[in-house]
């Protein structure tokens, strides 16, 4: 039971528990009837219908519901690293507005040439080709296309539960049941390596991970790709250095593309502008999204090497939004705000401070087993126990919602993993505040 319910809260909190109908009912009945229409008229799915709340504006950290309650947003969906609203993508957006808003398949414009041009200049000198898509989903399936189309395979190996996006060809490379269910079959076979737990397998596992890929690789000649977040973003699994090496070495051994996945973390999230290049490797196909569009467009990206320039007969993204100057305008100020303002230092002190602070929070009460994280992006993680590690389920749900009354918002992964991902812009003050709030949950839950 507990197993099953973890598996249905791996991708998020879930929408029909308990204490989510405790969280509805405190709603004001305007909020409610609200609610009430967009479940009326929306197609259900999974973690999105019933709704948590109706918000009506945003700006910097806040998110503010229609009552005027704000809420610090620790979750954003990985698109707010410049916080929302921000003044000067705004600028930008608006000049932008003023003379290309769309930009017709066939001709190209100077804003998205130039935002390609930066992305190449940002990266490795190896990483040179550019392709837009209008989401991370799309992303995905571009790379996993190009993939085919150098390698001439088919097959890939991916990490058990883990996710790409949710359209068929993403969701036949992820492994969460969530999206899977009911879907039949999909193409072609995917090969499935265990998902990485550091917290509760240690850096043993990652040896063995290795052996496994060594392995496989070596067994089935019909693998193309393989495909990884650099850092798993839903539980924040934090690979050491001599994994990514190694696995880099593995699959140049066997031919293999290393499509890494940063669509939830580039930009600044864990600290540089893009994970990998702390593990000093490169990958052959990136994946980038979400806080490109700097949490106003919906704007996407891969980037790959010169030599993979080879699929010029096919199409292997053609999507109407693909050089959206909008989009582009807001990736360019997004990315130019990061610079400009050093995010990525202010990053690595922010980083410093909350592993102080949450390592004080896990000495103090007995519910965290674990916290890790690097950068902006931390997990907590609740447990019953801290010699079995039994996982928390209900007391993460506790915890999150009372955190919400108190106007902190973030995601809970694998239903016992609070997941704290703060726009980059945050002060420290509101980092302080948000700190206390978890803390006052804690005692007021009497979890010590
Ligand atoms: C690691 C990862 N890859 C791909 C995607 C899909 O991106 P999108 O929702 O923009 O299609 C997501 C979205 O959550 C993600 O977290």
């Amino acid at each position: 039971m507990n197993e099953s319910l973890r598996q249905l809260r791996q991708e998020g909190d879930i929408n029909f528990s308990a204490a989510r109908q405790d969280w509805y009912e405190q709603l004001d009945t305007p909020t409610r009837e609200w609610l009430s229409r967009d479940a009326a008229v929306f197609l259900h799915q999974s973690l999105s219908t019933p709704c948590l709340n109706m918000i009506e504006s945003c700006e910097g950290i806040y998110l503010t519901d229609t009552n005027g309650k704000q809420y610090m947003d620790f979750h954003g969906n990985s698109v707010h690293q410049v916080g929302y609203r921000n003044p000067y993508v705004l600028e930008k957006l608006r000049e932008q507005l003023e003379h290309l808003p769309f930009s017709p398949r066939r001709y190209t414009n100077k804003t998205a040439v130039e935002l390609a041009e930066k992305l190449v200049s940002l990266l490795p000198a190896s990483l040179s080709r550019v392709l837009f898509a209008p989401g991370g989903t799309s992303a995905v399936g571009m790379a996993l296309k190009l993939a085919r189309r150098i390698t001439g395979k088919q097959k890939v190996v991916s990490i058990q539960g883990s996710f790409h996006g949710a359209s068929l060809d993403a969701i036949a490379v992820g492994g969460e049941e969530q999206f899977r269910k009911y879907m039949g079959q999909l193409f072609p076979e995917t090969l499935f390596l265990p998902q990485t737990d550091t917290y509760r397998n240690g850096v043993a596992q990652e040896i063995q991970l290795i052996r496994q890929l060594d392995e496989l690789l070596s067994r089935h000649a019909d693998i193309g790709a393989f495909i990884a977040e650099t850092i798993r973003n839903t539980d924040v699994q934090i690979p050491s250095t001599a994994y990514w090496q190694q696995v880099r070495e593995i699959c140049d051994k066997h031919g293999v593309l290393l499509i890494l996945d940063e669509i939830p973390i580039a930009f600044g999230r864990t600290g540089p502008l893009f994970a990998f290049e702390e593990y000093g490797i490169e990958p052959d196909i990136l994946c980038l999204g979400k806080g490109l569009g700097a949490g106003v467009f919906p704007m996407a990206a891969i980037v790959t090497k010169e030599e993979y320039n080879i699929a010029g007969d096919i199409s292997l993204g053609h999507y109407t939004h693909e050089k959206t100057p909008l989009g582009a305008a807001a990736a360019m100020a997004m990315i130019d705000y990061t610079i400009n303002h050093q995010l990525a230092d202010k990053v690595k002190a922010d980083e410093q401070f909350l592993r102080q602070e949450l390592s004080l929070l896990k000495e103090e009460f007995a519910l965290v087993g674990d916290t890790r994280g690097k950068g902006l992006l931390w997990a907590v993680e609740l447990v019953r126990d801290p010699v079995t590690k039994e996982r928390a389920l209900d007391e993460a749900e506790a915890v999150m919602y009372h955190c919400l009354q108190q106007g902190l918002s973030f995601k809970v992964s694998q239903g016992n993993v609070l997941q704290l991902c703060p726009p980059l812009i945050i002060t420290r003050e509101q980092l302080k505040k948000a700190i206390l709030i978890i803390r006052q949950a804690f005692i007021s839950l009497d979890v010590q």
